[in-house]
């Protein structure tokens, strides 16, 4: 078996920028070294070699000193509307090959609304939405109340919380005004879905056409072919109907350790083949590679009707506490072992193995 240079590229918490005026969550979905050192600590397991470099703009340098076969990239970059696509760019640039999904799918899928747009237009079930770029513009007239307020290109549940949830145009204005403020980016509003939390990771590359279209014939074959879906995961939200009420930053920070995840979460088998094929359209549609995470949400006002609300291109691998995390050790795939398949799976894509 081969063995490889590998660069584990990614933006710790504590390496961020200090920025006067940020909002407190800014920097909530940047890396502990913990979760660094555990990645690098895997892909050596494997007999390969691994260094952290920080994925600021000293990587020219630094990985042209370094001289990796393969960058394990889980860069989420400080600033700018494509900050998960500016470190796959400088590597398109340097001709070096890194894990996971590219430019085009980064900076596409860490906009909220315009992932929406695609998924749209291929007929994929996603909440009905307006995009804000002011606070006076009319709401449409289809969006009825009650609505959910977000930031545009965040993760992690940052500008989240109970308030996002408006149930006429006075909270709208309100939590529009804090986003915009807060945020510095259009505010998306979406139909609000109440409903059960579930998401679906998944590790591998679609073998079948590469068109990104999904087959629109019945009897053609369902696209997952060549993914590996994770058992579904489920936030139990119950307990936190009348504080939090959704997956918010609080939860997915302060209150990580206190949830309780379901996982494979308690939905039947014809939906667990309904999310991953939707999750694998999404996969196919947005155009991602290696690795992703997709999120759903269940209306439970219309017999579970499956919606999707986001795919996340690099989602987190925190040892024990991320969700793709809890999903792989579910299917008995501890830390070592889902981390080198998604550096295997990248390896075997750019036919190095
Ligand atoms: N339209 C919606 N209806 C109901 N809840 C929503 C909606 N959009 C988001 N949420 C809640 O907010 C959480 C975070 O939203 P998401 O779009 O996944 O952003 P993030 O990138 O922060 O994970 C979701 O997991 C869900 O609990
Ligand atoms: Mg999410």
């Amino acid at each position: 078996m081969k063995n490889f240079r590998v660069a584990v590229l990614a933006n710790l918490k504590k390496n961020a920028p200090h920025l006067e005026g940020a909002s407190f969550d800014k920097w909530d979905d940047l890396d502990s070294e913990s979760t660094v050192e555990a990645i690098c600590a895997a892909i050596r397991s494997k007999g390969n070699e691994a260094q952290f470099l920080e994925a600021d703009e000293t990587i020219i340098d630094t990985v042209r000193d370094y001289k990796p076969d393969i960058c394990f990239n889980i860069s989420e970059g400080h600033f700018g509307d494509s900050r998960e696509a500016q470190i796959p760019a400088i590597l398109e640039k340097l001709q070096i090959p890194y894990t996971g999904s590219k430019v085009l799918c980064l900076a596409l899928t860490l906009d909220k609304s315009m992932t929406k747009r695609i998924l749209a237009w291929h007929g994929l079930p996603t909440p009905e939405f307006q995009s804000f770029e002011r606070l006076d513009e009319p709401l449409d007239e289809g969006m009825t109340f009650p609505l959910f307020v977000k930031p545009s290109r965040e993760g992690t549940g940052m500008g989240i919380s109970y308030d996002s949830i408006v149930h006429n145009e006075d909270e709208l204005r309100k939590q529009l005004e804090f986003i915009l403020r807060s945020y510095h980016q259009p505010a998306l509003v979406e139909k609000f879905i109440e409903g059960r939390e579930i998401t679906v990771g998944m590790v591998g590359n679609l073998i079948g056409p590469v068109a990104r279209r999904i087959p629109v014939n019945e009897d053609e074959q369902r696209i997952q072919a060549g993914l590996h879906f994770m058992p579904p995961m489920e936030v139990d939200l119950q307990p936190y109907l009348l504080s939090d009420g959704v997956y918010d930053n609080r939860l997915k920070t302060a209150l990580a350790a206190d949830l309780t995840y379901l996982c494979p979460a308690p939905i039947e088998e014809e939906m667990v083949d309904e999310l991953n094929w939707l999750a694998a359209a999404v996969f196919r549609v947005t155009g991602a590679l290696d690795v992703a995470r997709v999120d759903f949400r269940l209306d439970i006002n219309d017999n579970l009707k499956p919606y999707i609300l986001e795919i996340n291109p690099l989602p987190g691998l925190a040892p024990v506490i991320s969700d793709l995390v809890i999903e792989a050790a579910a299917a008995g795939i501890d830390h070592t072992e889902l981390v080198n398949m998604i550096l295997y799976t990248a390896l075997d894509r750019y036919k190095m193995l």
